[in-house]
């Protein structure tokens, strides 16, 4: 399989007060190959969560094609884990019970995915805590049982919109690693959007940038980092000028609009 999503001239609108339409992405291609960490970035309002939505197929595009896996998209939604900004757990469930969320949405038996949800429970630095509600953990601890139940089903792909961006700077930082380390055990192939331009280039092998309104494809960045990456990567020279190059494509198109 050459791509495991390809997104070819997509375009999405949306329909305002049933009468405006406001065109959020614009004739976006998009590759993603197996095992590839890509990250879209681009300014708050720019269509990075449309774009996410519709590999995610929760959004059928205007025009354009989406392809999954090989097929045109037929809403299997136990291939795909997401993460979004805020944790969404069920107050009223445990850690565990969070979980196996997706299971039980599908159908299946939580019992048959206990092993699985105990070795991301350990993964994820949540050991001590199957049996604490949402209400007891700290913001990034709820990071990573939204972490885990994104991978519980050991999806063929894994998308994140934004899912460090309600937390402090160090707790960021400490997902960050905890993201690399858990990729070592299982290597996802990954979609991340983030308008924070050092997340992108820490995180992925490919950084999309994004001009709004529309939103558009503008270019690309390959980031070379051997991996597993520490994030004290951050701090180096060569880091800094994937960033400054990143931003001032950002800017860039700013100017033109
Ligand atoms: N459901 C919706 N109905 C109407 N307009 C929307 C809807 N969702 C998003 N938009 C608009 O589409 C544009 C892109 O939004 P979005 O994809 O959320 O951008 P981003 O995630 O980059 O902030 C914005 O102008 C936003 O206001
Ligand atoms: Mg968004």
């Amino acid at each position: 399989m050459e791509y495991l999503v390809k997104l070819s001239n997509v375009t999405v609108k949306y329909r305002n007060n049933g009468r405006r339409y406001l065109t959020a992405i614009s004739n976006v291609d998009l590759n993603i190959s197996p095992g590839e960490f890509v990250a879209v970035v681009g300014k708050s309002g720019c269509g990075k969560t449309t774009l996410l939505k519709v590999v995610a197929g929760l959004i059928k595009p205007d025009e354009g094609e989406v392809v999954f896996n090989e097929h045109f998209f037929n809403g299997s939604k136990k291939r795909i884990g997401v993460m979004f900004q805020s944790p969404l757990l069920l107050p009223w469930r445990n850690v565990l019970e969070n979980i196996f969320l997706p299971i039980e949405i599908v159908g299946e038996d939580p019992e048959s995915y206990v092993n699985r949800a105990l070795t991301l429970i350990e993964r994820t630095g949540l050991k001590g805590f199957e049996y604490s509600y949402p209400w007891e953990l700290s913001g990034g601890m709820q990071q990573r049982v939204a972490l885990c139940r994104a991978l519980i089903h050991k999806p063929l792909l894994l998308l994140l919109d934004e899912p460090f961006s309600s937390l402090d700077a160090i707790t960021r930082e400490e997902m960050w690693s905890l993201l690399e380390s858990v990729f070592l055990y299982e290597n996802y192939t990954t979609l991340l959007v983030t308008h924070d331009i050092r997340e992108a280039v820490l995180l992925s092998d490919r950084v999309i940038v994004m001009s709004g309104k529309p939103g558009r494809v503008k270019t690309e960045v390959r980031v070379p980092f051997k991996r597993p990456r520490d994030i004290s990567i951050q701090y180096s020279k060569e880091f800094n000028e994937y960033v400054a190059k990143i931003k001032s494509m950002l800017s860039e198109q700013h100017e033109l609009q």
